[in-house]
């Protein structure tokens, strides 16, 4: 099979690396890649939202599937445009179309969706600017802290946790008057805030049945100790210790298979990973929000723990028989530490050469922000620079060997977190 996976990160360089390994595949590009994915296929310059000329590559190249990483394409129907031609539509895409996509591009769809096939979630309600005074006075009945959340994308930025409610009317007013998140922030979640600890499952579906893949944990914050400013996320670790399987039957009973069948009802098809951000509240799973994708750096914890043949699930998804495909996952231990441009997630420079990665013996080097320079040299092109993941027989191994493997690469202003997966030990 010719296969086109579309992004740039660290995510997409899991899904190359995995997906390279087939015995099913003939040739494999990614649209545009990074530095990395080169040593797994070619690299397309196309940028994921360029759904003609990704289009015309497909068509030139015989690609026979598109496997979408990141949530924008797909927001923006990137499956519905090759389902709507006539010369792609046979091409399956990985990932849903426009209306299942809505899961993540809406909170307030997928807050209505949860509540209609009553799956637990944190109390809400929407308001937007011709209810903004309503929002104002809903507010002065809430406990605190409060979570307000834009209902679109807002490029991870668009949820605030509000500690005061001085704060929180202020927030409310500059999302809903003041386009704080532009048309993002058009209409706003009003949450209340859970407690426990935060996990993520990723569940492959074909719309009928599914796969639930291995769990993960992401620490997003910048500094060590889980403190500072939000990111993308600085590491992962697979399998979560404290995702039992108690809980993780909690969470295929109370929110897979709910989802699944809601959207059967719903009459949304949907082809692609579900990914189910929980917060574990005293034992019981309470879902925090869907993305219509796999997370990242999640992906590069998970996928190295998948000892199946990734394509082979695809054509499971694509052709409607996953349930046919076998699955089996690793019992070791994932740990991914991501490394970061100094300043990363403020401003930072990009550019810096990159040096010694071939002195990592014991991880995989998986590139996110990273490019070619004129002069040939791997250099900086992004806030997340690299993703060293290691598997390893217990936690305290992988947790140190991935740690030791991220000094052994070099560049100047670079950052990692070294607490990655401690707090669990
Ligand atoms: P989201 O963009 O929905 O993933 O939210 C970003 C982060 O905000 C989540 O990963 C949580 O850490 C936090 N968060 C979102 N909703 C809630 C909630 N209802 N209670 C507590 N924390 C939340
Ligand atoms: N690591 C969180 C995300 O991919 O959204």
């Amino acid at each position: 099979m010719n296969i086109l996976i579309i992004g740039s990160g660290g995510r997409e360089s899991a899904l190359a690396y995995k997906i390279s390994q087939s015995p099913k595949l003939s040739q494999l590009f990614i649209a545009p890649g990074n530095a990395g994915t080169t040593q797994y296929g070619h690299n397309v310059p196309l940028k994921v939202t360029d759904f003609d000329g990704i289009a015309a590559f497909a068509l030139e190249h015989g690609v026979d599937m598109i496997i979408v990483g990141p949530e924008e394409p797909l927001v923006k129907g990137i499956h519905d445009y090759f389902l709507a031609r006539e010369d792609l539509k046979n091409i399956p895409v990985i990932g849903p179309q426009q209306h299942g996509a809505q899961l993540e591009g809406s909170k307030d769809f997928s807050k209505q969706f949860m509540a209609r096939h009553h799956i637990p979630t944190a109390a809400s309600r929407s308001f937007d600017r011709s209810t903004l005074a309503d929002g104002l006075t809903y507010l002065e009945y809430q406990s605190l802290p409060i979570v307000l959340k834009a209902d679109g994308l807002a490029a991870g930025k668009g949820v605030l946790i509000c500690e005061t409610l001085e704060d929180a009317k202020a927030e409310l007013t500059a999302m809903l008057a003041d386009a704080k998140f532009g048309e993002a922030s058009s209409t706003v979640v009003i949450e209340e805030f859970l407690t426990g600890i935060e996990l993520s499952v990723f569940v492959l579906t074909d719309g009928e049945t599914y796969k639930v893949l291995p769990s993960a944990k992401d620490y997003k914050r910048i500094g060590e100790g889980d403190t500072g400013l939000n990111t993308g996320g600085m590491g992962s670790i697979s399998p979560v210790p404290f995702a039992d399987e108690a809980f993780l039957s909690k969470v295929e009973e109370r929110v897979i298979k709910p989802t699944i069948d809601g959207l059967k009802k719903d009459g949304i098809p949907y082809k692609g990973f579900i990914f189910i951000g929980l917060m574990n509240t005293a034992g019981d799973p309470y879902v925090i929000e869907y993305n219509v994708r796999l997370g990242d750096p999640e992906t590069e914890s998970v996928l190295p723990r998948i000892e199946s043949d990734l394509l082979d699930l695809f054509s499971g998804v694509a052709e409607g028989n996953l349930a046919e495909r076998s699955f089996s996952v690793s019992p070791k231990t994932a740990v991914t530490v991501m490394m970061v441009s100094g300043g990363y997630p403020g401003n930072y420079e990009s550019g810096k050469v990159i040096t010694n990665i071939e002195n990592v013996k014991e991880s995989i080097v998986f590139h996110a922000g990273t490019t070619v320079d004129e002069a040939g040299q791997v250099v900086t092109a992004g806030g997340r620079v690299i993703a060293v993941t290691t598997l390893q027989d217990d936690l305290f191994t992988a947790l140190q060997q991935a740690t030791a493997d991220a000094g052994r690469i070099f560049y100047e202003g670079k950052y990692f977190r070294t607490d990655i997966g401690f707090d669990i030990i």
